[in-house]
C-alpha cells in the first residue's frame, strides 16, 4: 500500500502558498511596543502596531500589572465560572459598563472568542445573519459557526442590506459590522445601520476593536462618535489589545443579553479566566484612555499630517479618519516588494495580502500610534515619495 506520510499531504498546499506569493512568516521581536522597535536583531521605525495611544508600554499600567501580580499571582487557574472570575476582572467590568454606558459588560479572553462566542449564542438555525463584506474574520467565522443563514451585504452598501433584509423571514436577524473596518480603516455608517436594524426589527452588533480609545472625544469609540446608546446598538464589542494596550475582549450590553452569553456563550464558558493582573493593567490604561486627551489629539495631527503629504505625493488613501491608514498596491508580489524596500529603509510597514483582504487588494497596512512623531511620519512620507511617488504620478 502506497502511505503518503503526513508531510507528504501536506507540503502541496505550502508549495502553492508561497509560489502565489502568499507565504506568512513571523518576525521576532526584540523590543516593547513603541515608535522604534528591535525586529529580527534590525532597528525599525513601526508602523504596524494597533497599540493607538501607547499605553502598552505605559509605566502606571505596568506597574498596575506587576503589582496584582504579586498580589494575585499570574494566573487565573480556571474559567470565569468555576473559579478564574477575580475582584480585579468584576471592577473592570463595571467600569467597562460605566464607560460604555451600557448596563454591563462581560470580559472575553480575546476578542476572536468574544466574537464566535456572541454570534453562537444569540443566533442559530432558522436564523438570519447578515455581515458586511469586509468585516473581521472573527465575526465571518462566527457567523459561519452559528448555522444561521448566513449573508455578506457589499461593503457600506445599505441597499444591499436592505434588500436581503426584505427576502428573510426569519424571527431573529442579526446585523454584525465592524465600527472600523480593520484592514481598510474606513468607518460603518452606524447611525443609518442604527435606524435601519430597527426599522427591520434586526438586532445590530459592532465590533469597536479600532474605535475604541481612538473615536469619540472620550476614547468611547464608535458609539459615542455616532451617539448609540444600548436602545440603538445593543451588542458593542471592544477588544482590549489594541488602544487599551493590554489584552482580551469585552461585550457590552443589557443585563439580559450579558446573562444570556454569561449562560450560553460556549468560548465564554470553556476557557480559562484572562490573568487578574491584566484586568488590573487594562483598568489603569481604561483611565488614561479617557484622560489624556493629548495622545488623541496627537494621533489625530499624525493622521492627518500623513493624509496631507500622500495627497502631495499623488498616493491616494482610502476614505479613512482612523489611525488605519492603507496603501493600496493590489499585486501582491508587489506589495512584498514595497513593504522590502521600506525595511531596506528602517520602515517596518506590512504587507497585507488575501485572504486576509479580498483578491487584488494587497495593501501596506500603515497604523499611527501617538507615541509617533511628526519627524518619523516624514521620514515615512519621504521614503514612499522615493518609492511610489513616480508610480503614483505615473
Ligand atoms: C476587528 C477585529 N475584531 C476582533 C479581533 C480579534 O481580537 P483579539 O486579537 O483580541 O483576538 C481583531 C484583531 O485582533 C480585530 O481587528
Amino acid at each position: 500500500m502506497n502511505h503518503k506520510s503526513i508531510d507528504n499531504i501536506l507540503s502541496p498546499a505550502l508549495i502553492e502558498r508561497r509560489s502565489a506569493n502568499l507565504y506568512r512568516s513571523r518576525r521576532t521581536s526584540e523590543s516593547p511596543q513603541a515608535a522604534q522597535v528591535i525586529v529580527d536583531g534590525k532597528k525599525y521605525t513601526s508602523f504596524c502596531s494597533n497599540d493607538y495611544l501607547g499605553l502598552a508600554n505605559h509605566p502606571e499600567v505596568i506597574s498596575a500589572f506587576q503589582n496584582a501580580a504579586n498580589y494575585f499571582g499570574v494566573g487565573s487557574g480556571a474559567s470565569h465560572l468555576v473559579a478564574g472570575h477575580s475582584s480585579e476582572h468584576h471592577a473592570l467590568e463595571e467600569e467597562l459598563a460605566e464607560f460604555t454606558g451600557r448596563d454591563r459588560a462581560l470580559l472575553f479572553s480575546t476578542g476572536y472568542m468574544a466574537n464566535i462566542g456572541a454570534i453562537t449564542a444569540l443566533v442559530g438555525q432558522g436564523d438570519a445573519i447578515f455581515e458586511d463584506r469586509l468585516n473581521h474574520a472573527s465575526l465571518l467565522d462566527g457567523g459561519l459557526l452559528s448555522g444561521a443563514r448566513f449573508q455578506r451585504f457589499l461593503h457600506n452598501d445599505l441597499k444591499n442590506l436592505q434588500n436581503r433584509l426584505d427576502k428573510t423571514e426569519a424571527e431573529r436577524k442579526l446585523i454584525v459590522v465592524d465600527g472600523v473596518f480593520s484592514m481598510d480603516g474606513d468607518c460603518a455608517p452606524l447611525d443609518e445601520l442604527a435606524v435601519l436594524a430597527q426599522k427591520n426589527n434586526a438586532w445590530l452588533m459592532v465590533d469597536d476593536a479600532h474605535g475604541f480609545g481612538c473615536l469619540g472625544s472620550s476614547g468611547g469609540g464608535s458609539a459615542e462618535y455616532f451617539k448609540l446608546t444600548q436602545e440603538s446598538l445593543p451588542i458593542l464589542m471592544g477588544t482590549l489589545g489594541k488602544s487599551f494596550g493590554t489584552f482580551g475582549a469585552f461585550i457590552a450590553g443589557s443585563e439580559t443579553l450579558i446573562e444570556t452569553l454569561i449562560q450560553f456563550s460556549r468560548s465564554y464558558i470553556y476557557t480559562t479566566a484572562m490573568p487578574p493582573a491584566i484586568a488590573a493593567a487594562t483598568r489603569k490604561s481604561l483611565q488614561l484612555l479617557q484622560s489624556e486627551n493629548w495622545r488623541r489629539d496627537h494621533l489625530n495631527l499624525l493622521i492627518s499630517h500623513f493624509r496631507a503629504g500622500t495627497k502631495q505625493l499623488g498616493i491616494q488613501l482610502s476614505n479613512s479618519v482612523s489611525p488605519i491608514q492603507p496603501i493600496m498596491i493590489g499585486d501582491e508580489a508587489r506589495t512584498l516588494a514595497v513593504a522590502e524596500q521600506l525595511a531596506q529603509r528602517g520602515l517596518l510597514i506590512i504587507a497585507i495580502r488575501p485572504p486576509t483582504v479580498p483578491v487584488g487588494s494587497s495593501r501596506l497596512r500603515v497604523t499611527f500610534s501617538a507615541e509617533h512623531s511628526i519627524a518619523q511620519v516624514d521620514q515615512l512620507l519621504n521614503a514612499l515619495g522615493d518609492i511610489l511617488g513616480d508610480a503614483a504620478h505615473a
